[in-house]
């Protein structure tokens, strides 16, 4: 059995029967409920199919209708320019397509609101044509199935997932294309999901080039992450008597509460900085090279500036600092930089 043939016969036996736009022909429901499906669930979309399609039966009646009744019947589907350009695009069939929705799948991607995919789903599902989908689910779905790295909203990837669709079309004289896209469409909505696919309960399972090389939970590739914005400080490595100088943290921001170098901002004079905040004289001490941290949000380029302490002045108070033992140090809640930091020179008895 092909591609095709598996799915058109798991359809038949597991898929999706009687949604309420199944079993018909009439293009105008089949349009309304593609526009419905296509960031909403079946399950939320039912009862407002049903409800528009009683308030408005045909095209005509949704042309004429007044747009801000249209929207209160959308109300609660989101996404509502969804509903403007449907009552647009039954104003634009009503005047350049005689009232009739068009036949031709290029002139139904005309029309507002409607990309290829849905257009594709609407001549399948209307008019019986040949014609590929591919929707965010089956994106899924195939990229799984035939091992497509690249991320699918990226123009190459999808691409070549288009490409696949167009391929795998059953022939037309195997007949059941409306049967295959259902299929697509159940099969990426109920067995492989985002997460947790069914596997086990797939009809593609012995393809599956996810499956078979256990890439599932990788494929499809997400989204390239933008990087995360680097920024840069200095950590003061102040040390005297073999003690290290130790700040707390204020409660909020990075390291809340834990113990960690002075931090000076990267364009001050150490120095100057010493003096004014700790009361110290210092002597810089051999440089160490710049330690690189992440965090969710941002990555961290630390620049430690280790310096002896020469004297202190009489009436220098260390708000909120503690000299410690670099053993005592290594115990006390301290971030991790900071412990790759402070663990080497303990270990190495010296700088
Ligand atoms: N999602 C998009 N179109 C659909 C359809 N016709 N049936 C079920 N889910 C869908
Ligand atoms: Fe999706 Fe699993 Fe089926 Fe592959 S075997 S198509 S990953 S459900």
């Amino acid at each position: 059995m092909n591609f095709a043939a598996k799915l058109i016969r798991w359809q038949q036996l597991h898929g999706r029967h009687h949604l309420p736009w199944q079993n018909t022909r009439d293009p105008y429901a089949v349009w309304l409920s593609e526009i419905m499906l296509q960031q909403t669930q079946v399950t939320t979309v039912v009862p407002y199919y049903l409800r528009f399609l009683q308030r408005y039966p045909n095209i005509g009646s949704l042309a004429l209708a007044p747009l801000d009744e249209v929207l209160a019947l959308w109300s609660g589907l989101g996404y509502y320019a969804r509903g403007r350009n449907l009552h647009q695009a039954a104003q634009w069939i009503v005047s350049h397509h005689d009232g009739k929705f068009p036949r031709e799948v290029a002139a139904i991607q005309q029309l507002p609101g409607i990309g290829r995919s849905t257009a594709a789903a609407i001549a399948v599902f209307a008019y019986g044509e040949h014609c590929a989908i591919l929707d965010g689910n089956v994106k899924r779905v195939f990229a799984r199935c035939f091992g497509v790295d690249g991320y699918p909203g990226e123009k190459k990837t999808e691409t070549l997932l288009w490409h696949k669709a167009e391929q795998l079309l059953p022939k037309k004289t195997q007949g059941q294309i409306e049967a295959y896209t259902q299929a697509l469409m159940d099969l990426g909505a109920t067995v492989c999901t985002r997460s947790q696919p069914q596997c086990a309960a797939c009809p593609l399972q012995a393809d599956c080039i996810a499956f078979r090389e256990q890439r599932v939970d990788q494929l499809p590739t997400p989204k390239p992450r933008k990087p995360l914005p680097q920024k840069e400080t200095v950590l003061l490595l102040l040390l005297q008597h073999g003690e290290i100088l130790l700040e707390k943290r204020p409660p909020t921001g990075i390291w809340g509460g834990l113990w960690c170098l002075p931090e000076m901002p990267l364009d001050e004079n150490a120095a100057a900085y010493c003096a004014r905040q700790f009361g110290l004289k210092v002597q810089p001490l051999p440089e160490l090279p710049p330690l690189d941290h992440s965090f969710t949000h941002f990555k961290l380029r630390i620049h430690p500036r280790p310096l002896q302490v020469i004297s202190h002045t009489p009436a220098a108070r260390q708000n909120g600092a503690i000299w410690l033992a670099f053993e005592d140090a290594l115990g006390a809640a301290i971030p991790t930089p900071v412990r790759k930091l402070l663990l080497p020179i303990h270990n190495k008895g010296r700088l």
